[in-house]
C-alpha cells in the first residue's frame, strides 16, 4: 500500500520536531500504522531560514493554501499557531476532505466547536493531542482510558514555560524576565509569551480538558484566568515556610452548582507529587469516581516531546482512514448530540482557601482590625506569620492562610482591609488547594 501523504503547515519548533521523529522512527511507525507516512509538502514563512530538521524530499512553499489544496495530501498537520490563518487553513482542509492534526490549543479552545461540527459533517477527523500538556497523552487518557468514569475534578500544571519560570525563581533565585527569555530561546514559549505568563495558554488547555472530562462544549470565555506575573520571590519563600509550593494550576471541578473552570497561581502542600513537578515538565491529576486519582507526567513543551503527540495523532488517523466516521472516538469524548449544558460557575461562586500577604504598620491593633474584617465575612484563619520590619522600616509583612470561603466574601474582605490606614498597598491573594485525593 502507498504511504499516506502528509502536508505540514509550519516548520518551526514543533513542525521541525515532527519531521525529525517521522523520519527517524519511520520503520517502527510503519509497523504500528500499517502503512508508511510521508511528509510531501510543507509551508513556512521564510524558505531560507535554517531548519532543525532534514527537509529532503519535501516540497516547500510559503503559501499554506498550496498544502491544503494539494490533492495528494490526505492529512494536514497545522503547526503554524495563532487563530487566524491557522483557523482558515484548518477549515479549508476540512472542506477539502482532509483529516487534520493540530497542536494549536488557542484554535481548538476558541473555534473547536465549529471545527468539530464541520469535520463531523465532512466525515474527517481533527486530532489535537499535542494541544494539551505537550508530550503527555492526556487527551487519549481521559477520552479513552477513563471513559468508564465520572470525572469529578482534574488539576494540572499545563504550561511548561510558566512552570519553568516558577521553578527557576524558587531554586536559583533568578529574575522572572531572565528566565522567560531562556524559555523563549528553548522554543517553549508561545509566539506571544504573555499567553504563557498571563495564563491564557493554560486556560486554552483547561478549556479543552474540561470539555472532554465533563462532556460540555468548549467555553474558553468562561474560564477564569490569572497569570504568574505578580508572583514575587517573597511569596514563593513564605509559601515554602508554610509547607507549600506555588504552582500555576488549571483546575476543573464538577459540583452540584456547576463546573469550576479556573487557572491561577495556587499554593499546593509540598508533600503532593504534583507540587514537585518542576521545570518544563507538566502533570495532570485526574480524579475519576471508579479509578480514583491518576497522575500523568511528562514534558509539557519542546520540539520532540510535542512531536511525539503530533506523530501519535497522525498514526491514529492513518489507522482509521477507512473506518466508518460514525464509529470513531468523538472529538470531545462524548457524542456531539449528548454534550451537556451544565453552567460554568462565575469565580465569585467558587469556594477555596487563601494565602494573604499584606504590608502593615507595626503598631498595636492592626492585626485585630484585619482579623475582625475577616471574621465579619465568615473567614476563619488557619495560620498567621508576622515578619519583623526590615531595618529602617516601620512596616511588617503579615502572611495568613485562611480556611475555605466563597470568593465573593474574600473579595469584600480584601476591599475592606485595603481601606485600613495602617495597611499599605494591595493585599496579595493566592488561592490554596489541598488536592486531596483520598
Ligand atoms: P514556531 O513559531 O516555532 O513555528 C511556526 C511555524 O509556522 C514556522 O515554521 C513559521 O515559518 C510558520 N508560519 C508562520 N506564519 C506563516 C505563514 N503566514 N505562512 C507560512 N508559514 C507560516 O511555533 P511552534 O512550533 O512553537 O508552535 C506551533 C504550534 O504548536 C502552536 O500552535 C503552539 O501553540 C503549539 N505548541 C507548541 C509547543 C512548543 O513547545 N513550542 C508545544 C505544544 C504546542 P518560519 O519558520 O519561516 O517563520
Ligand atoms: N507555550 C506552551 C508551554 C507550549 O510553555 O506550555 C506547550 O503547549
Amino acid at each position: 500500500m502507498d504511504a499516506v501523504k502528509v502536508g505540514l503547515l509550519g516548520l518551526g519548533t514543533v513542525g521541525g520536531g515532527a519531521v525529525t521523529v517521522l523520519k527517524r522512527n519511520a520503520e517502527e511507525i510503519t509497523r504500528r500504522a500499517g502503512r508508511g507516512i510521508q511528509v510531501t509538502h510543507a509551508a513556512a514563512r521564510d524558505l531560507d531560514k535554517p531548519r532543525n530538521c532534514d527537509t529532503t524530499g519535501i516540497t516547500l512553499t510559503t503559501d499554506p493554501n498550496e498544502v491544503v489544496n494539494d490533492p495528494d495530501v490526505q492529512i494536514v498537520v497545522e503547526l503554524i499557531g495563532g487563530d487566524t490563518l491557522a483557523c482558515d487553513m484548518v477549515k479549508k482542509a476540512i472542506a477539502n476532505g482532509k483529516h487534520v492534526v493540530t497542536a494549536n490549543k488557542a484554535l481548538i479552545a476558541k473555534y473547536g466547536n465549529e471545527i468539530f461540527a464541520a469535520a463531523q459533517e465532512r466525515g474527517v477527523m481533527v486530532a489535537f493531542e499535542a494541544a494539551v500538556a505537550g508530550g503527555i497523552p492526556i487527551i487519549k487518557a481521559i477520552r479513552e482510558g477513563l471513559a468508564g468514569n465520572q470525572i469529578q475534578w482534574l488539576a494540572g500544571i499545563i504550561n511548561g514555560t510558566g512552570n519553568f519560570i516558577l521553578t527557576e525563581m524558587r531554586d536559583k533565585g533568578r529574575d522572572f524576565a531572565d528566565v522567560l527569555t531562556e524559555a523563549q530561546e528553548l522554543g517553549y514559549a508561545e509566539a506571544d509569551p504573555t499567553f504563557d505568563v498571563e495564563g491564557i495558554d493554560a486556560a486554552h488547555k483547561l478549556t479543552i480538558l474540561a470539555s472532554i472530562a465533563f462532556g460540555i462544549p468548549l467555553q474558553f470565555e468562561a474560564t477564569y484566568t490569572e497569570g504568574i506575573s505578580n508572583i514575587t520571590r517573597e511569596d514563593v519563600a513564605y509559601a515554602e515556610e508554610l509547607g507549600y509550593r506555588i504552582k500555576h494550576l488549571g483546575l476543573a471541578r464538577q459540583s452540584d452548582k456547576g463546573i469550576e473552570l479556573r487557572v491561577h497561581p495556587t499554593l499546593i502542600p509540598e508533600r503532593r507529587l504534583i507540587a514537585n513537578v518542576d521545570g518544563v515538565m507538566n502533570a495532570v491529576l485526574v480524579m475519576g469516581d471508579a479509578v480514583g486519582p491518576t497522575l500523568y507526567y511528562g514534558a509539557g513543551a519542546g520540539a520532540e516531546p510535542t512531536a511525539s503527540a503530533v506523530v501519535a495523532d497522525i498514526i491514529d488517523v492513518v489507522r482509521v482512514l477507512t473506518s466508518d466516521p460514525e464509529n470513531r472516538v468523538p472529538h470531545l469524548a462524548f457524542q456531539p448530540q449528548s454534550l451537556s449544558n451544565v453552567p460554568v460557575l462565575d469565580m465569585a461562586e467558587v469556594e477555596t482557601a487563601y494565602y494573604l500577604r499584606m504590608l502593615a504598620e507595626d503598631k498595636p491593633g492592626v492585626l485585630a482590625d484585619v482579623t475582625r474584617i475577616l471574621g465579619d465575612r465568615g473567614i476563619s484563619i488557619e495560620a498567621i506569620i508576622q515578619k519583623e520590619p526590615q531595618p529602617g522600616s516601620d512596616k511588617a509583612n503579615i502572611i495568613m492562610l485562611t480556611h475555605r470561603i466563597l470568593e465573593q466574601n474574600m473579595n469584600q474582605a480584601i476591599v475592606d482591609i485595603e481601606t485600613l490606614s495602617a495597611i499599605s498597598g494591595k493585599v496579595t491573594r493566592i488561592r490554596v488547594e489541598t488536592l486531596n485525593a483520598d
